[in-house]
C-alpha cells in the first residue's frame, strides 16, 4: 500500500442523497488503528470545516515577494488585516455554506477570527448522511482515547469549491511517540571529565556555552523588549520554572537565574508546576531558547486538547487560529515547534490548510521554525521514505540535526521531499543541484518534485538539560530547532535596534545567503530503527535533505541580515 493512494482526489459518485463529491478518503486506517465498529448514531460530533479562502494564491505570491531579498517590498510584513483580506472566504462561499447549513438544520458557529473555519455540532447519524461518511470508533494500543474517524468524507455538490477540509474525519495521527521529534532524558551523573563540546566523542556534551563558541553566538543581553521568541507546547508538555532556574545556575551563571518565560494558552492549555509535571521536550525548548537568546523575552504557548499526539492535528489548527487573534504589536518575531508526524497521516487537504495557516503567520513577519523529525528518511518506520509534517510545509523553516566537531549530519535527522507540496521557487536551484548527486539507480522512493527539507541544521546530540530536577542529556532535532530559533531572535534584536524590520519568513533569505552557513557534507540519514546500511540520502556539498544549507555562522548571518 503506497501512501500516494491517500492523496485527495476528486471523483463523482452518485448517492441516494444526490451528487456527492469525495473530498478525502483513505483505503484503510494506518497500521495500529483498529475499528471497534460504527460510532453510536446518537453520539454528538463537533466538526470543524474550512471555508475556502478568497485568495490563498495571492497570499503565497505576496509572501514570496516580501521575503525575497531584492524585491521592492522586501520585509514589508503584512498586518493582520492584510492577511485576513486574503484568507477570509468570499461572500458567495459564506452564502453557499449558510444556505446549505440552514437547509440541513445546522447552526454553525465561527471557529476562527478570520472566518475561514466554522464549527458544527451534530449526531453521528446526521454527519454520516450529510457527508457520505461512516464514522467509526478507532482504538490504538498506544493511546487511551477513542478516536471517531471515517475512511471517507464527501461534500454535497453545492459545497464543492467552498469547503476545503472537514476535521476530524480521515486524519489519523500515528501516536507512536518516536514519530515526533523526541527527547528522552538520560541522567548524566556518571560524567567523569569536564564535558567536551565534541559530541562525536561519547563524553562530548552540548551546553549553551558550546553552541555560543561553535556558532559565534554573542553572550551579551538583547536590548529590545518588544522582540519576543515563542515556544509552542503540545501533548501536555509543561516547562518548569524551577528546572529553568536550575539550568541557568549551572549553564548560564552569567545571567540572572530568575530569568523566566511568560505563559500564553490556547484551547485550554495550562502549565502546572511541581514534581511530576515536568515535560522533557518543553524543558529542553525553554532551556535552549532562554539559554541562547540572552535577554530576549520568551513566551511559552501551551496548547490544550489532550496528552496524545492523536490530538496533534487539532492542536496545530488551534495554533494557527490562535495567531489570527494576536494583534500585530503582540506578535513574537520567532516561533519554534519541536513536534511533527508523518505527512500522509494528516491527509492533503488538512495539511494544506494548516500549512497555509503557517503562511499567514510568516507573512506577518514571524520566523516559523520546526524541527525536521528524528526518524531519518522513513519517519522511524521500516518502510518507504515518509516525509514529516509540518516540517515539509514550504512556508516554515525546517531544522535538521548535526553531531560532532567538525559537524556531520546525524543519522536520525529528518529529511526528504514532501508528497503534498511542490518544490518552492526559493529552493529550486538548490534541490536541482542535490538531485544531480542522487544516483540514477537510487533504491529509495521519493518525490523529486516535492518540497525538500530541512532548510538548515544545528547540533542535535547530547544536549544537557534539567527536567524534574535531574540534569541529563537529550538528543533530537528537538534540540536543534529552539537553538536555531534563539539565534534568529538575537539577530532580530539587532535589526529592531537598528530600526529595521525583523527577518520574518526566512527561507528565500536563507537560500540567498548560503555563505552565512557552514556546509555540512558528511552524513547518511537512515534513521535509528534501520541499520546504518539502509538506503537513505547522503549529505553533499551545497543543500541536502539532511542538513539543509548547513549550520549558522552568527556574524555572517547578522551581516547578511543587516545588508
Ligand atoms: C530577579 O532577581 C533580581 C534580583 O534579586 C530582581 O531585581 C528581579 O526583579 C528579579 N526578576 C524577576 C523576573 O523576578
Ligand atoms: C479570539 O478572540 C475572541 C474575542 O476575544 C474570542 O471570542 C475567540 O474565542 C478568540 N478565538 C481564538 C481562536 O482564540
Ligand atoms: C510529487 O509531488 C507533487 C507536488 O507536491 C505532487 O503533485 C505529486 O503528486 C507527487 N507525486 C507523487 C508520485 O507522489
Ligand atoms: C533539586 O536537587 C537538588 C540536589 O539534588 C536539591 O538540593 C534541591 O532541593 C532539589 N530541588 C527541588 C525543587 O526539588
Ligand atoms: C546513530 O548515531 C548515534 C550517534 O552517533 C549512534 O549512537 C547510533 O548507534 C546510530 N544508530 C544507528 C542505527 O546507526
Amino acid at each position: 500500500m503506497g501512501f500516494r493512494k491517500l492523496l485527495a482526489f476528486l471523483s463523482l459518485i452518485a448517492t441516494a442523497a444526490g451528487r456527492m463529491v469525495v473530498q478525502q478518503s483513505r483505503p484503510n486506517a494506518p497500521p495500529g488503528f483498529v475499528s471497534q465498529g460504527p460510532a453510536p448514531p446518537t453520539e454528538t460530533l463537533t466538526l470543524r470545516m474550512a471555508l475556502t479562502s478568497n485568495n490563498v494564491a495571492g497570499l503565497h505570491q505576496k509572501l514570496t515577494s516580501i521575503a525575497t531579498p531584492g524585491s521592492s517590498d522586501f520585509r514589508q510584513w503584512l498586518s493582520a488585516d492584510e492577511v485576513k483580506s486574503f484568507i477570509q472566504p468570499a461572500v458567495d462561499t459564506v452564502t453557499a455554506f449558510n444556505t446549505w447549513a440552514s437547509a440541513n438544520g445546522l447552526k454553525p458557529t465561527d471557529a476562527s477570527p478570520s472566518g475561514d473555519w466554522v464549527s458544527i455540532t451534530l449526531p453521528v447519524s446526521h454527519a454520516d448522511t450529510l457527508f457520505g461518511a461512516k464514522f467509526e470508533i478507532f482504538t490504538h494500543p498506544d493511546i487511551t482515547d477513542k478516536l471517531v474517524r471515517t475512511l471517507s468524507v464527501s461534500l454535497p455538490s453545492e459545497l464543492v469549491g467552498h469547503v476545503d477540509v472537514i476535521q476530524p474525519s480521515t486524519d489519523f495521527i500515528d501516536p507512536n511517540p518516536r514519530l515526533a521529534p523526541r527527547a528522552s532524558i538520560r541522567a548524566s551523573e556518571k560524567r567523569a571529565t569536564p564535558a567536551s563540546c565534541d559530541t562525536s566523542d561519547p563524553a562530548g556534551i552540548i551546553t549553551p556555552t558550546c553552541l555560543q563558541k561553535l556558532y559565534g553566538i554573542p553572550t551579551t543581553p538583547a536590548t529590545q523588549s518588544t522582540n519576543t521568541l515563542l515556544v509552542t507546547g503540545y501533548g501536555d508538555q509543561w516547562p518548569q520554572t524551577a528546572d529553568l532556574s536550575n539550568f541557568l545556575q549551572q549553564f548560564r551563571p552569567d545571567i540572572p537565574s530568575n530569568t523566566t518565560f511568560s505563559l500564553l494558552t490556547a484551547d485550554g492549555g495550562v502549565d502546572p508546576q511541581g514534581q511530576f509535571e515536568a515535560g522533557v521536550e518543553a524543558n529542553l525548548d525553554i532551556d535552549y531558547t532562554t539559554g541562547i537568546a540572552t535577554g530576549v523575552p520568551i513566551q511559552f504557548l501551551s496548547v490544550g486538547g489532550g496528552s496524545t499526539l492523536a490530538d496533534f492535528a487539532q492542536s496545530l489548527l488551534d495554533t494557527t487560529t490562535f495567531f489570527q487573534n494576536v494583534t500585530d504589536s503582540d506578535l513574537p518575531s520567532v516561533m519554534t515547534t519541536s513536534y511533527g508526524s508523518i505527512e500522509a497521516n494528516f491527509g492533503a487537504p488538512f495539511a494544506t490548510k494548516i500549512c497555509n495557516g503557517f503562511a499567514e503567520i510568516s507573512a506577518r513577519g514571524v520566523s516559523v521554525i520546526f524541527a525536521s523529525g528524528d526518524g531519518g528518511v522513513r519517519g522511524n518506520h521500516d518502510s518507504e521514505f515518509m516525509p514529516v509534517f509540518p516540517a515539509a510545509c514550504p512556508w516554515v523553516t525546517s531544522t535538521g540535526a548535526t553531531i560532532g566537531i567538525p559537524e556531520q549530519a546525524v543519522n536520525f535527522t529528518g529529511g526528504g521531499f514532501s508528497v503534498f507540496f511542490p518544490t518552492p521557487d526559493y529552493q529550486t536551484q538548490a534541490v536541482a543541484s542535490f538531485l544531480e548527486t542522487v544516483p540514477s539507480d537510487f533504491a529509495g522512493q521519493f518525490n523529486r518534485t516535492g518540497r525538500g527539507y530541512p532548510d538548515v541544521s544545528l547540533q542535535g546530540w547530547n544536549f544537557d538539560i534539567v527536567s524534574n530536577n535531574v540534569t541529563g542529556t537529550v538528543s533530537g532535532t528537538s534540540a536543534s530547532a529552539p537553538s536555531f530559533a534563539a539565534i534568529i531572535a538575537l539577530i532580530n534584536d539587532r535589526l529592531v535596534a537598528a530600526g529595521k524590520p525583523v527577518l520574518g519568513f526566512l527561507n528565500p533569505f536563507i537560500y540567498a545567503s548560503q555563505s552565512a552557513f557552514t556546509d555540512i557534507t558528511v552524513g547518511h540519514n537512515s534513521g535509528s530503527v534501520c541499520p546504518s546500511s539502509a538506503v537513505a540520502f547522503d549529505a553533499t556539498a551545497g543543500w541536502d535533505p539532511l542538513s539543509g544549507v548547513g549550520t549558522p555562522i552568527f556574524d555572517k548571518l547578522l551581516a547578511a541580515a543587516l545588508a
